[in-house]
């Protein structure tokens, strides 16, 4: 399976994660298995953690091995039983570790672990000594590009490409933070026949090309609107349009300048949510590929990949009954032309190992065909697990209350910025009910009130699988209670609350204090604590978000149930070590609030 292969290929490596607890074990693991089957050689060490979540726990890591090659080995003379027999050879091969501090034989051959919690102790103190950044997974690929948001000019900026932009951030936060370099694009819908329409009405509406500027125009959506109406009913006009998208193609001057007044005033507001949302993209939209299109056709047509079918220019692909049509029968490219184009360009000068594309689900069509159009030109390889590849990231619908696509009030689309105002202001109401927030400063007030509306928004999106629909609901990603970014960013704020009351040095106390994890509640603590590497590998790995939502959540959840209502902080004679647990608690979470593109809050 592919997480098998990419599991060897991110170890051949050679710079290993050693911050991942499952990745040390699986070495051991891997040492193990050579020697206790030693003619069997391709055995891929099947080590991962115990869910608390999943009921009986014999340790807090479990290989599972035993059966895979009990069903490998029956047939020889290798002197096993079976199943449990191999399991206590697998157990009893494994190499000594300071990370290991019991092991045991479970059921039908499970080799389970226990973690030393001295080990576990002192993992979380070098954290604190050296920084997070140490925690960090290792990735086996340099460069990877993530093309997200991607919006269209003056067509509408919606709820999905807010999904994308989301997502993608995210993504894209991650695989940095794992030591690749992420090439954030943005391929901005800023081509295609629609713009001669535009170009006709702009001059119409502005003879004087001077007189163009955002607030003359004023919504680009309402003015594309109106000149949709304009084509669909005159057809003098119809015919001037369609003229004027050739002129535009021919590269005329005046409809070069009106095509890039039309794409600007766009992007300003474009950048006006990004900016809101903290979110870095740079534009190569599709018109940035519009040059390499032919000679990029012309390779694939020497290939032999490109056939005629009823006037258009097509690639056949495996399993898909329809072609891809890359020259429309008028010889005009489109959507599939420029992404097999894009990913090229992207191949072969950008040189990324790694193409990821965040679009809803509906396309993942378009994008089956274009990956395999691009194997059978040999640029991506046939195991997908494999680098270079390319990964379609689809995500669902927004819904609004009534199940329906999200819209509000009566408009027909909603509008990111108005959305992302609401959040604010709703979230500024809450902020100012708190008591905490009775005395600050205006600035103070406002600061909070962003980070928390706009971190419920994106939490919210993230939180749910990708690939399911999810309902927008204010109330809902605003309540304090729940899996919220309130309650989570809340539950940091009293983590800080709680060092600050102390009223200890901190950096002070790491130098001095030892971490002891006597306590169960102590231990739980820090052992997810340490999980937080091989989690954010994973999460790069599959691509969901959700999955570090998932460990954000649960580390709240057992600080506040497990650790700190039955391990008293302030006072007690564990306090220094409870205060270093506090601490590495509250940075492990803000690492997770900043790769979720979320404002961790300090006070409130
Ligand atoms: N502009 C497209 C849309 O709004 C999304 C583009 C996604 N990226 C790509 N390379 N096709 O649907």
């Amino acid at each position: 399976t592919a997480t098998k292969t990419q599991f060897i290929s991110t170890m051949s490596v050679g710079e290993d994660n050693v911050s991942s607890v499952k990745r040390q074990l699986t070495q051991l693991f891997e040492i193990s298995l050579r020697e206790t089957v030693p003619g069997e050689s391709d055995v891929v060490p099947l080590v991962d953690s115990c869910s608390e979540k999943s009921g009986v726990k014999h340790g807090d890591y479990q290989c599972n091995n035993a059966m895979v090659l009990w069903a490998k080995i029956k047939g020889k003379q290798t002197g096993f039983r079976g199943p449990p027999a191999v399991g206590q050879a697998i157990m009893k091969n494994l190499p000594p570790s300071e990370i290991i501090e019991s092991c045991s034989v479970a059921g039908p051959g499970f080799v389970n672990v226990v973690l030393s919690k001295n080990w576990i102790a002192q993992s979380l103190h070098r954290m604190l000594i050296d920084g997070i950044d140490t925690w960090a997974p290792r990735l086996p690929l340099k460069r990877a590009v993530v093309d997200f948001s991607s919006p269209n000019i003056a067509k509408e900026m919606h709820v999905g490409h807010l999904r994308s932009t989301i997502i993608g951030d995210t993504l894209a936060r991650m695989l940095e933070f794992s030591h690749v370099e992420v090439l954030r694009r943005n391929h901005v819908g800023d081509w295609g026949t629609q713009f001669g329409m535009l170009i006709e009405f702009l001059f119409e509406k502005f003879p004087n090309p001077e007189e163009v500027n955002e607030s003359a125009i004023g919504d680009l959506q309402a003015f594309y609107k109106a000149s949709k109406v304009r084509f669909d009913s005159d057809s003098e006009f119809k015919q001037r349009a369609q003229q004027a998208v050739v002129r535009l193609q021919g590269g005329e001057i005046r409809y070069r300048k009106a095509w890039k007044q039309i794409c600007e005033i766009s992007r300003t507001e474009f950048h006006r949510v990004y900016e809101r949302l903290g979110v870095q993209l740079e534009e190569k939209g599709e018109s940035f590929y519009n040059p390499f299109i032919p000679s990029v056709l012309e390779e694939l047509g020497n290939k032999g990949l490109i056939e005629e079918s009823e006037g258009a220019r097509v690639i056949f692909v495996d399993g898909v009954k329809i072609p891809l049509i890359v020259v429309k029968s008028d010889g005009g490219y489109n959507y599939a032309s420029t992404d097999l184009t894009a990913l090229w360009y992207r191949l072969n000068e950008e040189k990324a190992e790694w193409i990821i594309y965040v679009t809803d689900v509906g396309q993942q069509q378009h994008f089956d065909m274009v990956f395999k159009a691009a194997k059978r030109a040999g640029w991506l390889l046939a195991d997908d697990s494999l680098y270079p590849k390319a990964t379609h990231v689809g995500f669902g619908l927004v819904l609004g209350e009534d199940g329906k696509r999200f819209r509000t009030r009566n408009t027909e689309v909603v509008r990111l910025v108005d959305l992302l105002d609401e959040a604010k202001s709703r979230s500024k109401t809450a902020v100012l009910e708190r008591d905490a927030a009775k005395d600050w400063p205006e600035e103070e007030v406002d600061k909070t009130s962003e980070a928390v509306g706009y971190g419920a928004v994106k939490y919210a999106d993230l939180k749910n699988n990708r690939l399911s629909n999810y309902t927008f609901n204010f109330d809902q990603m605003l309540n304090d209670k729940g899996n919220t970014a309130v309650y989570l960013l809340y539950a940091h704020a009293r983590i800080c609350s709680i060092i600050r009351k102390s009223g200890k040095d901190i950096e002070q106390v790491k130098k001095t204090g030892k971490i002891v994890l006597d306590h169960d509640g102590e231990r739980a603590l820090g052992l997810h604590l340490v999980q937080f590497s091989e989690v954010v590998e994973q999460a790069c790995t599959n691509l969901l978000p959700s999955t570090l939502c998932e460990y954000l959540y649960d580390l709240s959840d057992i600080f506040t149930k497990k650790f700190y209502s039955n391990c008293q902080v302030i006072g007690s004679p564990e306090e220094t070590s409870r205060l270093l647990l506090c601490e590495a608690t509250a940075i492990v979470m803000r690492k997770c609030f900043y790769l979720l593109g979320i404002e961790p809050v300090y006070k409130i």
